[in-house]
């Protein structure tokens, strides 16, 4: 089941998106960034005697008028390949279908997973300057091998 984060949440996103930033995957966020963020997050749970358990999240932040970002998306290592992802994605999507934006973007090392989503690759310098604020805490700055891709939604 794909559903909003809540409190409770955070300290297992905490694990998932730190487990993949140690291999270089993502940014890590600490507990304070991911309370003060938390209504971007979406988990996937699934139910381990009569208890949730979050084994997927995905961020979708906003930036402009029309513009979000797809951000910290992180399977739990055993499920990736199950369509969680995917689903995430979809439902970030959604989401910025209700709020009415026209474009969602992600910077990313998996372009061929976005791209089966819908997403094509653009120049990164055609996303406006706010989106590299992260980059100053990102080791990668001045090597980075993300590639910028966005999806169109309908107006
Ligand atoms: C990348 C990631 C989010 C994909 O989620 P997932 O649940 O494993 O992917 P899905 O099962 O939804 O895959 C959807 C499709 O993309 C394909 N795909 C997934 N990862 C892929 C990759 N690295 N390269 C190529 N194709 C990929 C799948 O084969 C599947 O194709 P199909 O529809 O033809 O079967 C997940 O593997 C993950 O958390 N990776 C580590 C963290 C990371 O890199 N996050 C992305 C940061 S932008």
């Amino acid at each position: 089941m794909i559903r909003p984060a809540t409190m409770a949440d955070v300290p297992e996103i905490h694990r998932l998106i730190n487990y993949h930033a140690e291999y270089n995957r993502m940014l890590f966020r600490s507990h304070t960034n991911l309370y003060e963020h938390l209504r971007d997050f979406l988990v996937a749970v699934e139910n381990h005697d009569n208890r949730e358990k979050v084994v997927a999240c995905a961020a979708l932040e906003l930036v402009w008028r029309d513009l979000a970002e797809i951000k910290s998306l992180a399977v739990d290592d055993a499920l990736r390949g199950r369509g969680l992802g995917s689903k995430l994605v979809q439902a970030a999507i959604d989401e910025a279908r209700r709020l009415r934006l026209t474009r969602v973007f992600a910077l990313t090392r998996e372009p061929r997973f976005f791209e089966k989503l819908g997403f094509r690759v653009v120049a990164k310098e055609s996303l406006p300057h706010k989106v590299w604020t992260d980059c100053i805490q990102c080791p990668m700055q001045t090597n980075c091998d993300e590639v910028a891709m966005v999806i169109d939604l309908e107006s």
